[in-house]
């Protein structure tokens, strides 16, 4: 009898998982994006949706997934996080870095979607994941969850995500893994690489990560060297005057405090303010002078006198916030499908970080960990200004492993980062100045 009843509850479970891996084929195909507006034509496939996390049921995150241009079958699995902290890694990594697809100026009646050609799915599968909730598209019905975020939750909601992505598209399960972080994202991808680390010790087959290494870029790693190096940039780059500049160092007691004093404050106030019609972004940049009130339908940089430079447009922004507000662009990507109470941002709160090279040699120079490659101009093409400078450090006992992570034109180029199993912290930093989110 007890074994009839063993056999009878092995086979209800066992057709309880085919059933719920048929759901899960099913909803992957109802996530392959087919008709984005304005998108090039590709030869590979993506795919976007929700993935509810089985921990907190209420949450769910928005991803994006582009199989890699060819052999994806062969090709590692790369997540990207974005910072912020509360940017979105669609409105920026996938839709202005690194991604296939980036947003361009709409011409009077068409999306515009341009072909990447440093899209990082040329070596490698790339998943973008708006995070946390709240972000993007991603959301939670508990409006308490949103107490609750800290780098923490980050990491094991973006836990929780993998292993529902993963029951979604399990053949990218025993890929090569890697965790991608940018700015706060800083924080993300060593904590979740952390995460991973542990959580695979006691890990059973379905809940086993095959993380092989993490990355960061523009990283903010350290409160006080990254205020410091801002300050830095910004007095060396002729923004702020010597008088702001010795007395903000003054007053903030060059930033060692946890919490600064009322003058400090001013001080970081008054400091703030001298970027007002500068591109903290990049500094080199004009600014974006259009009016773009929600009812513009299109935009002409030409109409106020300005020549668009062919490598960056400050509207990008803009263009981006509108693209992905559109309902058909929702509705071929699966976004929004709750109709959420609020317009699309790609920033979610105003807690930007602004992450300068000098920020990320002051905080590489904490960590304490020992260099083992000076910084060097790193050429391209026979051209260095391109680039920027890069620097490894080693975290043993894994053999050092660099990454060449790069951004010509503001955008981070593919390398050959996907070689060797790695546990190597790589920090790339870019021109100053060059995108901080
Ligand atoms: C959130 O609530 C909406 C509306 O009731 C529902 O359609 C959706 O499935 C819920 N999502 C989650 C993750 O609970
Ligand atoms: C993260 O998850 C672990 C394990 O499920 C749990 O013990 C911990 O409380 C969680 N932390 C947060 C901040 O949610
Ligand atoms: C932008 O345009 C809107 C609508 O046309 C207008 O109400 C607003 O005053 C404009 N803002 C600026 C700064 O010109
Ligand atoms: C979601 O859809 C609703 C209804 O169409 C819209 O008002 C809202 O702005 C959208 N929110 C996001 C985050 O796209």
């Amino acid at each position: 009898m007890e074994r009839h009843w063993l056999l009878c509850l092995l086979i209800t479970t066992l057709v309880a998982s085919t059933m719920a891996a048929d759901e899960e084929a099913q909803q992957r195909a109802a996530d392959r994006v087919t008709n984005l507006p304005g998108q090039p034509p590709v030869p590979f496939q993506h795919y976007s949706g929700y993935i509810q996390l089985q921990t907190q049921n209420e949450k769910s995150m928005f991803y994006w997934f582009f199989e890699a241009q060819t052999e994806p079958a062969l090709k590692p699995l790369v997540i990207w996080l974005h910072g912020g902290p509360g940017c979105s890694s669609v409105a920026f990594g996938a839709a202005q870095e690194i991604g296939p697809f980036l947003v361009r100026r709409p011409s009077y009646f068409t999306n515009r979607l341009t072909f990447n050609e440093y899209s990082w799915n040329k070596v490698a599968n790339v998943l973008f994941l708006e995070s946390p909730v709240s972000v993007g598209f991603s959301y939670t019905n508990n409006s308490n969850d949103l107490l609750e975020i800290g780098d923490q939750v980050v990491a094991n909601d973006t836990l929780a995500f993998l292993l529902g992505w993963f029951k979604r598209f399990p053949d990218f399960k025993s890929h090569d893994f890697y965790i991608i972080g940018e700015s706060y994202g800083g924080h993300y991808a060593p904590q979740l690489a952390h995460l991973i680390y542990e959580t695979n010790k006691g890990a059973t087959q379905d809940s086993f990560i095959n993380l092989k290494g993490f990355m960061m870029g523009n990283a903010v790693i350290n409160d006080q060297t990254d205020t410091l190096g801002i300050v830095d940039y910004a007095w060396s780059h002729g923004i702020i005057s010597d008088k702001l500049y010795q007395s903000l160092k003054a007053d903030c007691e060059d930033f060692k405090l946890p919490h600064t004093s009322s003058q400090c404050n001013n001080q970081l106030k008054a400091f703030f303010d001298a970027f007002s019609g500068i591109d903290i972004f990049n500094v080199y940049s004009p600014v974006c002078v259009l009016n773009f009130s929600s009812t513009t339908t299109s935009s002409n940089l030409e109409d106020v006198g300005f020549e668009i430079p062919s490598t960056f447009d400050p509207c990008v922004n803009n263009y981006v916030r509108k693209y992905f507000n559109q309902k058909e662009v929702q509705r071929a990507l699966h976004a929004n499908v709750t109709n959420l109470p609020y317009p699309y941002t790609l920033c979610s709160g105003d807690a930007d970080a602004r992450v300068p090279v000098t920020s990320t040699r002051y905080s590489i120079t904490k960590l304490g960990l020992p260099v083992i490659g000076e910084w060097r101009p790193w050429f391209y093409k026979r051209q260095v200004g391109r680039v920027g400078w890069r620097l490894m450090v080693k975290d043993s006992p894994w053999p050092p492993y660099a990454a060449e992570v790069t951004k010509p034109h503001y955008r981070h180029e593919i390398g050959h980062f996907l070689c060797s199993p790695i546990f190597c912290l790589t920090v790339a930093c870019h021109l100053p100045g060059f995108d901080l989110r």
